[in-house]
């Protein structure tokens, strides 16, 4: 058998997957998630686009600052300003950190967006890498939409831009449009035909928009590629990119033919899964593989009984190695602070004691109205106390009275840019009415795109759990609020998503 080669994991959840439609998320918000991926030991974590918004280069700064062992991405296009600002934040990594600049190579690209000629895009390539090179070694070029660029041409830009100081080419696949064969095809010709290949390590970018961005980065992988770029859960531009725990644990599950490893503790993976989705609103489908609520469950009665004589009859993997553990049903009324704490460090939250306070008390609320607590209640507790953004809306009461009698009216208190606000509106219904009432109060513009309400478990006594997308200028936010009144989370997720909203709008000085 080949001796283990190890893939480096280059995870872009924070900024590939930031595109995805709603998932923007704030300064504090991107250190939870970059905390917990050093917990996962990725090797590098995409902090941002920092020349993107005054917000990117602040949180690229301050991933920068906070983490520890894993390197530090950051993105420019491949021009003066881009690189000199992305080192700014990234500077704060020290050896750590990585500029990772791009230009496209198609010629669909060059001829209609960049309106560059070859040489002018190899030049311009070449040019960057070695202002990047002039503050750090540890520079990635990337040839955007690689995949469609004729292979000779794309030859010679990974050898030219290896020859300025490139120590990782990405070869990535942007329009998620090349199948497992052809992209295998794509590597090997670059190891065959670039001369000075093995002086850089060739990494791949696959968006998912045919489904097909794990199979595709596992062929490269085959053919010599061995950096990986995905996100949690896939998220990313349109369909998403190549998900890291999908791509990981095909790794670690099939040893016997595909000799890789990486460095990731995979047992943090569920963790992770569900702390991205608690912070983005972005819930995961039920059949998602790997961290999909279904991914271990048995429901025919035949591989229940396999699954009960012999685990492998029916399981490729066990739940425990991505940290999903068994004993779903937590704790009750009469759980301790230390218990609760417990729990929630073994769900992958790091909080802190003013913190842990807060989410305690909202935890025995909770528990004297509901029997038994399970770690999706947890979750929505800490969505709802814990992961806020700056709160320039705050609920501070309301009132709904409903039913098939009296027409729908609810009463609702706001503290507004810190004031105290108050209105009552009567509408067709009590979501409707809380609604109206939140904007009569906010003055908010914002059209509802989507409205969703769910239980988190079962059981009449369930907490509801609501999201809302709002789109306003052009971007578009979720907002997420639990409570064990449907009406109450539903107000509370319109307001996350207005206070979303407002900090999204304000890092790219617009307003409400
Ligand atoms: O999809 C893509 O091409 C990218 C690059 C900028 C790396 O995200
Ligand atoms: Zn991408």
């Amino acid at each position: 058998m080949d001796s283990i080669k190890n893939i480096i994991i280059f995870d872009t959840t924070l900024r590939d997957g930031e595109q995805s439609p709603g998932a923007s998320m704030n300064i504090e918000e991107k250190l939870r998630i970059a905390a917990q991926l050093e917990k996962l030991n990725v090797d590098v974590i995409e902090a941002g686009f920092p020349i993107a918004s005054e917000g990117d280069f602040e949180a690229v700064k301050r991933v920068a600052k906070a983490t520890r062992h894993s390197q530090i991405s950051g993105l420019c296009r491949s021009n003066d300003k881009d690189i000199d600002c992305a080192w700014k934040a990234l500077k704060h990594a020290g050896e750590r950190g990585r500029i990772h600049t791009f230009i496209a190579t198609s010629d669909i690209h060059m001829q209609y967006k960049l309106k560059m000629s070859e040489q002018q895009v190899i030049d311009t390539a070449v040019a960057a890498v070695r202002r990047a090179v002039g503050y750090t070694p540890n520079v990635e070029f990337s040839a955007e939409d690689a995949v469609r660029t004729r292979l000779p041409f794309l030859a010679r830009v990974v050898e030219e831009v290896i020859a300025a100081g490139a120590k990782v080419v990405n070869i990535p696949d942007t329009v998620g449009y090349t199948i497992p064969s052809e992209y295998f095809n794509i590597i090997k010709y670059l190891k065959d035909h670039v001369a000075n290949v093995e002086q850089a390590i060739l990494s791949v970018h696959c968006h998912n928009d045919l489904g097909l961005a794990v199979a595709n980065s596992l062929a490269a992988i085959q053919a010599g590629a061995e950096q990986v770029e995905c996100t949690i859960n896939g998220i990313g531009e349109r369909a998403g990119n190549c998900s890291l725990e999908e791509v990981v644990m095909a790794l670690r599950t099939r040893q016997d033919i595909l000799p890789y490893q990486t460095n990731v503790v995979t047992e943090h993976i569920y963790a992770t899964s569900r702390l991205l989705s608690t912070v983005t609103g972005i819930v995961v489908q039920p059949n998602k593989a790997i961290v999909g609520a279904n991914a271990f469950a048995h429901e025919a009665g035949i591989h229940q009984h396999g699954v009960l004589m012999e685990k492998t009859t029916y399981e490729i993997m066990t739940p425990e190695s991505i940290g999903l553990t068994q004993n779903r049903l937590v704790l009750g009324k009469h759980s301790g602070r230390h218990a609760f704490g417990q729990r929630l460090t073994e769900l992958g939250y790091d909080l802190g004691k003013e913190d842990l306070d807060k989410a305690f008390v909202r935890f025995k609320t909770l528990a004297d109205k509901k029997k038994d607590i399970y770690d999706e209640d947890l979750d929505a507790i800490v969505a709802d106390e814990i992961v806020r953004i700056e709160e320039r809306y705050r609920l501070l009461e309301m009132n709904v009275a409903s039913g098939s009698f009296a027409a729908p009216t609810a009463t609702v208190a706001m503290e507004v840019d810190g004031k105290r606000k108050k209105t009552a509106v009567m509408a067709n219904g009590p979501v409707d009415a809380t609604f109206k009432a939140i904007k009569k109060l906010t003055g908010s513009q914002a059209t509802l795109k989507d409205f969703t309400i769910g239980a988190i478990t079962g059981g009449t006594d369930a907490q509801g759990e609501c999201t809302v997308r709002l789109q306003h200028d052009g971007r578009e936010v979720l907002g997420q609020g639990a409570h064990s009144d449907i009406i109450v989370a539903s107000a509370k997720a319109y307001i996350n998503a207005l206070n979303k909203l407002a900090s999204v709008l304000q890092r790219t000085s617009g307003g409400l």
